[in-house]
């Protein structure tokens, strides 16, 4: 299985078009020693040539452009792009829909809660109809039976409903149903070897901590390093657990979860601009080192 990271960034991208923070500006002025990453989205694929895309991203223009596999030119029109599965309805896993139109249609994998955020707060399953049929729904349940996509015949993917928070918009925000954002398993049929990527993590609980354990590489929320970050940093007002992130620190939090997990590759994903652990000098960075847990950066392949 091939696993493609197009985009490591959490919303607003590394660094945030209005942000002057310390890191956006360091990163900015290259006083800081760190790469600049855009919103967070993944592509799998069982055979390097039809790849199915893990959210869609608001910067999928240059994520495909700086990947030319999803762009393979066998026709006059083409993509490599066989499927979207959307992990939630958050603005940055989703708009890359709108610059995916020309396309249309798409087939595009959630739930029936993502869906309805999708046509009635953020109707882009209304309104892309108009573009050659738009978007073919294709239901996740929240069973956690295995499904295959028909563009990667020789991967399964199992979706966990996670918790995790609502988007701003939705009116499940701050009251966080099953099915508002999934986790994903996605297994090589042929090999066995499966990746388990969650972007937005509110809680491990035992039945997450299992089929994280299932997996051989986790691709996990990286948002903050401190449930206050953005206070201290002055940026915000919002704590990570009332927007649905389990920060790295603290007691409880992903590296305290993390000490479990000695098998697997463990990769840090959808990092906000504030996250100590973007600064390759921070003492953030060089405690994950010694921990064995990666940052994703744009461009990561993983062969698993
Ligand atoms: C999140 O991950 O919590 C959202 O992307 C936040 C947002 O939409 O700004
Ligand atoms: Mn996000
Ligand atoms: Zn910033």
């Amino acid at each position: 299985m091939h696993i493609r990271v197009l985009g490591s960034a959490a919303g607003g991208g590394f660094p945030q078009w209005n942000c002057n923070c310390r890191q956006c500006t360091g990163v900015r002025n290259g006083s800081l020693r760190a790469q600049r990453r855009t919103q967070s989205s993944i592509a799998v694929s069982d055979d390097g040539e039809q790849w199915i895309l893990c959210n869609a991203s608001p910067d999928i223009r240059v994520q495909l452009e700086s990947f030319p596999a999803l762009q393979p030119a066998r026709r006059l029109r083409d993509t490599a792009i066989g499927a979207v599965v959307l992990l939630d309805s958050q603005i940055d896993h989703c708009t890359g829909l709108l610059s995916l139109r020309e396309g249309c249609p798409h087939t595009v994998w959630c739930t029936e809660r993502v869906r309805e955020d999708l046509s009635s707060g953020f109707p882009l399953f209304t309104l892309l109809k108009h573009w050659n049929g738009g978007l073919q729904w294709q239901c996740i349940g929240l069973d956690r039976e295995p499904f295959r996509i028909a563009a990667c015949p020789n991967l399964q993917f199992r979706a966990i409903p996670l918790v995790s928070n609502a988007p701003p918009y939705s009116p499940n925000r701050g009251n966080p149903q099953p099915g508002d954002t999934l986790g994903l398993l996605i297994e090589d049929r042929r090999t066995g070897a499966s990746v388990f990527y969650a972007p937005g993590l509110g809680q491990v609980d035992a039945e997450v901590a299992s089929w994280m354990r299932h997996a051989d590489c986790l691709l996990l929320d990286g948002t903050l390093w401190r449930d206050d970050e953005m206070r201290v940093c002055e940026v915000g007002q919002s704590l990570g657990s009332e927007m649905g992130h389990l920060a790295q620190s603290g007691p409880g939090g992903m590296l305290d979860v993390l000490e479990g997990f000695s098998r697997q590759r463990k990769i840090l994903i959808h990092i906000n601009n504030t996250n100590p652990i973007l600064d390759e000098d921070s003492a953030e960075r060089a405690l994950l080192d010694r921990r064995g847990i990666e940052v994703a950066y744009d461009g990561l392949s993983i062969t698993l």
